[in-house]
């Protein structure tokens, strides 16, 4: 269809027809899904009528290529104009084949692999029907007690943003028309969900403007750029006013300045949320604010097409402004092909060859075992074919490490440590020793005996997935009372004790890492996870992944994050005993394990470095060179990282920033020659003014294998 046809079409529709446009329902809604559009419970007290049914616009949640064809098919028989359904679905690690959760793809720092995983996830959720995910969340993190800092990348706005392009790269490819194994992204939570207050769920979020655009838009900017076709509102408040009715956010902001014009939908019920906000007096109030204030598509809630006519009859709303809407839907439509195939990649028989695969289940098993950070190792790993082997935990044999994002995700199919253990070695005891939050005498008992005659403990421990995820907030984030006293008991025996983390945050360490030998953070690791960390525990493969979320030394320093501002009294000594300095009396500053932080079984040299020059310049740029070498017995990839620090700014500036880093991959004793450019572009900043611009003065660049471990070098910029 050419831009015109799209149009008349348009002309050709009723105000109620365009109004339902606007609406997005869940799958049972719809007549030919399982439940054939007999809804009941709080669904029923929508109120929706049949007539809005067959004319709304687009369906969440559904997948599976016959229901999804049966549903369109069943749709099409009624809608007046034959406009397709568009159904869209939370894809957001995988589809069936599960990569570990996003945080834990962060800490791979591995973007072709990112882009791998989506690319993957796409070709699955398309053959079985998905037009549209909600993903990529690139939601900026500092707070582990938010139950959803699993879902992003981390606390890092560069990394972040570049993982946000892999991400949309994969999901879309080059042509969403002719590329039917893609799916359209829709970047979320716009904006900032990602820094609520106290680290809980849909709680208010504050921040100067020039913060947000500091640290929280970045990676948001970074996937429209790539070319993501839609935006997901959040649910908090930015600057007093609920994302899903913010103006200055949709139409100053993502229209206006980023000239955004693709479709905008709401979070789940956001819209109708902006009740108990406290920004509108009833339905009809939210539903004007959120489409006045730009949002287009309204999920899950009936205040659009129970109001909107009315509003436009009133004048209170401008046609205009829902043909505006209702175009650009048609236009993503348009975009997807569903008006040649309104089944589009839909297709029963590929979904059986493809979803599944033994080539995704390799490609999540490689990613897994990018993402695992080691972050102990007294010499202890990696275990030998010749060792016994106590396998215990309330994760030996558990199929819950997908992730709580991962409706379509397995547990049965899932691998677990003790199916992954199996492959290496016939020598396992397994025991479970305690439930997740509870243990008894027994259970204790029972581990102890497994142990008993091993030469080594391994000990899978974590939270289940719904101790993070959304609406997962925790406020003690330390293990499980009732793994800690597992932990204490077997240390008794006084054998090593290996311990592998299956959880979705940074976690307070106490109580573990003290008590074993050797950690290893496997996050949710997905479909593969428990062949992945077999391969790491074994040595088949070495542990590289990198920390993108600070681990900190109690929850009460949270937030903790590594690019922070100095104050006006930093502690730089943390020997120093002084009163009147940035400090806590009882715990370090430090966090226990900082961003970049992660081990290998190789050891790895920093040497040789070479400036180009003392001074960038906006015509040239400087270059730093540092030569990697591999100085252990293992091939191993290391993650060199290069921050910069501008010494004096107009405003604060964070003591690091992350400009870039590289993986490089090294045998035994062998080198290679890294060098990282510096331009004036990577030192501008948001002044108080909001330009942004750089700074003539001093800087400061840092190397090194994680923030905290580096080696510093001055250099001005000259403009
Ligand atoms: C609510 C979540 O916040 C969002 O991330 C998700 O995409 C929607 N529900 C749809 O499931």
């Amino acid at each position: 269809m050419t831009e015109h046809q799209l149009k008349s079409l348009l002309e050709q529709m009723t105000l109620d027809e365009k109004i339902a446009q606007l609406l997005q329902l869940a799958g049972p809604f719809y007549k030919g899904s399982k439940d054939n559009g007999e809804i009941t419970g709080p669904m029923a007290e929508m109120g929706i009528t049949a007539e809005e049914i067959e004319k709304s616009g687009s369906v969440l949640g559904v997948s599976g290529a016959q229901d999804v064809m049966r549903i369109q098919e069943e749709y099409l028989k009624t809608n007046r104009l034959g406009i397709p359904l568009l159904f869209m679905a939370d894809v957001v690690h995988g589809y069936k084949t599960i990569f570990p959760v996003p945080l834990a793809i962060g800490c791979s720092w591995d973007l072709d692999l990112a882009e791998k995983s989506a690319e993957i996830a796409a070709k699955e959720a398309s053959v079985s029907g998905v037009h549209v995910t909600f993903a990529p969340m690139v939601d900026l993190v500092r707070d582990p007690r938010w139950g959803r800092v699993m879902e992003t990348t981390g606390e890092d706005p560069y990394l972040n943003s570049e993982f946000a392009r892999a991400f949309v790269r994969g999901f879309q490819g080059e042509n969403l028309q002719e590329d039917t194994n893609r799916v359209a992204a829709c970047v979320k939570h716009f904006a900032a969900y990602g820094a609520p207050e106290g680290g809980r769920d849909y709680n208010t979020v504050n921040m100067s403007e020039r913060q947000l655009r500091e640290s929280y838009l970045p990676a948001y900017k970074a996937a429209l750029d790539e070319g993501c076709e839609m935006v997901m509102t959040s649910f908090n408040t930015v600057d007093g006013i609920p994302s899903s009715g913010n103006k200055w956010l949709m139409r100053h902001l993502l229209r206006g300045e980023w000239q955004f014009d693709g479709v905008v939908i709401s979070d789940w019920g956001a819209v109708k949320e902006l009740i108990p906000h406290g920004v509108a007096e009833d339905e009809r109030e939210a539903a004007a604010k959120a489409i006045l204030a730009g949002v287009d598509i309204e999920m899950m809630t009936a205040c659009y097409v129970k109001n909107l006519k009315h509003l436009v009859e009133t004048k209170e709303v401008n046609e205009a402004i829902i043909d505006e809407a209702v175009l650009r839907i048609l236009q993503l439509k348009h975009k997807l092909g569903l008006f040649d195939n309104p089944y589009r990649g839909a297709d029963v028989k590929l979904e059986q060859e493809v979803v599944m695969s033994d080539e995704h289940l390799n490609a999540s098993r490689e990613l897994a075992a990018k993402s695992v950070v080691l972050l102990k190792n007294e010499n202890i790993l990696p275990l030998k074919k010749e060792q016994k082997v106590a396998l215990i935990g309330p994760f030996a044999q558990s199929g819950d490490i997908l992730g709580p994002w991962s409706w379509m995700g397995s547990k049965e199919k899932t691998i677990q440590l003790a199916d992954g253990l199996s492959d290496k070695t016939s020598t396992i005891n397994i025991a479970k020793g305690s439930d997740i939050e509870t243990v008894t005498d027994e259970q204790l008992e029972e581990a102890v005996n497994a142990a008993e005659d091993a030469d080594v403990i391994v000990l899978a421990l974590g939270e289940d997935s719904d101790m993070s995820g959304e609406a997962g907030c925790r406020a003690d984030i330390r293990l499980p009372e009732s793994q800690l006293v597992l932990v204490s008991k077997l240390k008794q025996l006084d054998k090593p004790i290996v311990a592998v983390l299956f959880n979705g945050r940074p976690l307070d360490l106490h109580g573990l890492i003290d008590q074993a030998d050797a950690v290893l953070e496997a996050w949710y690791p997905g479909t593969a996870g428990g062949a992945a960390v077999a391969d790491l525990l074994y040595g088949d493969v070495n542990p590289s992944g990198k920390l993108t979320m600070s681990f900190p030394y109690s929850v009460g320093q949270v937030p903790v994050y590594y690019n922070h501002y100095n104050t006006g009294r930093p502690k730089l000594d943390p020997d120093v005993k002084e009163r009147y300095l940035s400090q806590y009396l009882d715990i370090p500053n430090e966090p226990l394990l900082p961003f970049g932080f992660g081990l290998s079984y190789t050891t790895f040299t920093y040497s040789d470095y070479k400036v180009s020059s003392e001074t960038v310049t906006p015509e040239t740029p400087l270059t730093l060179s540092v030569k990697i070498t591999n100085t252990g017995d293992f091939t191993g990839d290391e993650i060199v990282q290069l921050y910069i620090r501008d010494l004096s700014g107009e405003v604060v500036r964070p003591v690091k920033e992350l400009k870039a880093f590289e993986k490089v991959s090294l045998k035994p004793g062998e080198s290679k020659e890294i060098t990282f450019t510096i331009t004036e572009e990577q030192l501008r900043y948001y002044h108080s003014d909001l330009q942004y611009t750089s700074d003539q003065g001093s800087f400061e660049a840092y190397i090194g294998p994680d923030s905290q471990h580096v080696t510093t070098f001055s250099f001005k910029l000259v403009k």
